[in-house]
């Protein structure tokens, strides 16, 4: 195989590795969310929610642990668990705040729940994970670009097939 074309590769299966807690968090709380909103149903003091019920406890909570225990099993792979506990719980919880901080952006510019924003939908929980994870590590700026590109890609087709599954009302 050409080596640039071995490189690149490796680099996008460094970062899908890398961010592996942040996407299993996100796909968590699409399956097991529900319930409770986060914002409690409550309105902002524009009269509309605050972050809406796509929102939710249950999926914030699910979505943090699986994260979490997606950064232990790679701590177990390199011999240092409580740094991946303490990575995935990162860059789980930064991706589902990075979301909820979506919503609430999308609610003020009065963008209906489940409506599209392209690119704030795609990449609000990226930079939430990337920014809580920087607390204890950064990867780099090559890293991060790939990041921003691929992860939107990735985030679509997960949609697309949460979808076709039934698990979600529209496909993107
Ligand atoms: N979800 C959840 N709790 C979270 C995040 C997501 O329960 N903290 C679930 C909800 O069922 C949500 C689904 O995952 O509907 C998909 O998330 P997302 O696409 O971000 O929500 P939307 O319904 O599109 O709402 P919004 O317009 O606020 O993004
Ligand atoms: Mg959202």
């Amino acid at each position: 195989m050409n080596p640039d074309i071995f490189n690149v590769l490796n680099m996008l299966v460094y970062v899908i590795y890398f961010m592996l807690p942040a996407y299993i968090a996100n796909v968590s709380a699409l399956t097991f969310g529900g319930g409770t909103p986060l914002d409690f149903g409550q309105n902002f003091r524009d009269g509309r929610r605050i972050l809406g019920d796509g929102v939710t406890w249950k999926g914030l909570v699910v979505g943090t642990l699986m994260g979490t225990i997606v950064g232990l099993l790679q701590g177990l792979l390199v011999g240092n668990i409580s740094f991946g506990i303490l990575l995935g719980f990162l860059l789980g919880l930064g991706a589902l705040v990075g979301d909820a901080a979506g919503s609430f952006i999308k609610r003020r510019i009065n963008i209906g729940r489940g409506r599209p924003a392209p690119l704030l939908d795609q990449l609000d929980f990226v930079v939430g994970a990337l920014v809580l994870s920087s607390l204890v590590f950064y990867p780099g700026l090559p890293i991060i670009i790939i990041a921003l590109i691929i992860s939107p890609i990735l985030h679509l087709s997960a949609n697309a097939i949460s979808y076709a599954l039934g698990m979600k009302d529209v496909w993107y």
